[in-house]
């Protein structure tokens, strides 16, 4: 309850909440002598970890996307190819399971069906599998030969926000041990673990930015349609904000390559149909940019997600500044505005936020 009476959507407090349950997910993970992490859960020594050739992540809906975000960390960090996909579809491909793939279950509940006969799948096929699991104990994290449990605390809001962003920090871990066993040097090991420890206080950073987020959802609420754009590491960020808008403020959301708007979508930005847009300071900016006058072109209203000093030329748009960390953290960074642009337009056009229509907290059922 509000101090006026008034009654705070869950979904709220845990977004205010993330700081919080990023600290509880590093503490005692981190080794800044070495510049490494420690997974006790894992049950892999250096020797295993050394082994693994691919790594794979599953989960459904927003665990998916995050699953995308954790196997470009991977990719990054510890150089093993990597990849993520909707564990509904996976089982159903009859997949070839490989004795050294890692496979990496996702999920907050622990309980999402099809996630969880994915890892019995896996198992089945005589696969190893490790579950990024909220809930102690769930069905998920039983199934699975180790894990990392994400301590985000429990969480009730349909639409999920702190162990999503908890999940990203275990897939930053999960790098990080396994890179230092392969060839990322000491020094970019303590970069990252520094960064790893300031996260709290960048996320904190980034809540603060609420009252702007807040005017800019006003606005966007009243649109029909629109997309959210990003490339590579701010692919999967698009679609998770794709995601939540739809799911919360039941408008038409997609998510789409920036690189990709030119071979069709493009023909659809109107002044009707805003976008918003993910470019972080980095090797893409300038094309990103490039991008956003072919939508600025068409009459199409932009909102940028980005870093602070990036110059956006004359384009007239509306830009949410967020803090610098280093590049392997931006995604989650650029997330929690996000879950903020949501979760303030469902709010102004009145909706049950933590009640969604059509949709249930876990999916327990086929
Ligand atoms: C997130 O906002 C969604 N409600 C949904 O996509 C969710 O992430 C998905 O159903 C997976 O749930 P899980 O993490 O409990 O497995």
């Amino acid at each position: 309850e509000a101090g006026d009476g008034s009654s705070v959507p869950r979904m709220y407090v845990e977004m205010l909440e993330q700081p919080a349950a990023v600290e509880r997910a590093l503490r005692g993970r981190l080794d800044d002598r070495f510049g490494t992490a420690h997974l006790g859960g894992l049950n892999l020594d250096a020797r295993e970890l050394r082994a693994i050739r691919r790594v794979k992540m599953l989960g459904c809906g927003s665990a998916y996307y995050v699953g995308q975000m954790g196997a470009a960390l991977v990719e990054e960090l510890a150089r093993v190819p990597a990849d993520a996909e909707p564990a509904s579809e996976f089982r159903y491909r009859n997949p070839i399971i490989e004795p050294d793939t890692l496979y990496v279950a996702v999920s907050q509940s622990g309980e999402t069906i099809d996630t969880l006969l994915a890892v019995e799948e896996i198992r089945r096929k005589g696969g190893r599998v490790i579950g990024l699991v909220n809930v102690v104990g769930s069905a998920i994290a039983r199934a699975c030969d180790g894990g990392i449990y994400l301590h985000a605390g429990p969480e009730v809001a349909v639409a999920s926000t702190k162990a999503l962003t908890n999940m990203y920090v275990a897939f930053a871990l999960l790098a990080l041990q396994l890179g230092r066993v392969r060839d990322l040097s000491i020094a970019d090991g303590k970069r990252l673990v520094n960064a790893l420890a300031a996260l709290p206080a960048k996320i904190d950073e980034v809540l603060k930015l609420e009252d702007r987020i807040a005017e800019i959802a006003g606005d966007l609420a009243g649109a029909e349609s629109m997309f959210f754009v990003g490339r590579v590491r701010g692919y999967p960020v698009a679609r998770e904000g794709a995601q939540k808008l739809k799911e919360i403020s039941y408008r038409h959301a997609e998510a789409y390559q920036t690189s990709e708007l030119k071979h069709g979508p493009l023909a659809l930005i109107s002044p009707d149909v805003p976008s918003i847009a993910i470019v972080p300071d980095d090797e893409l900016t300038e094309r990103n940019v490039a991008a956003l006058h072919e939508i600025a072109a068409r009459g199409g209203p932009l909102v940028v997600v980005t870093h602070e000093g990036v110059d956006l030329g004359e384009l007239d748009v509306r830009r949410i500044d967020v803090p610098r960390l280093e590049r392997e953290l931006d995604p989650i960074l650029l997330t929690v505005p996000l879950q903020l642009l949501a979760f303030h337009a469902a709010q102004s056009l009145g909706l049950d936020i933590d009640k969604p229509r059509n949709l249930a907290k876990s999916v327990t059922v086929e």
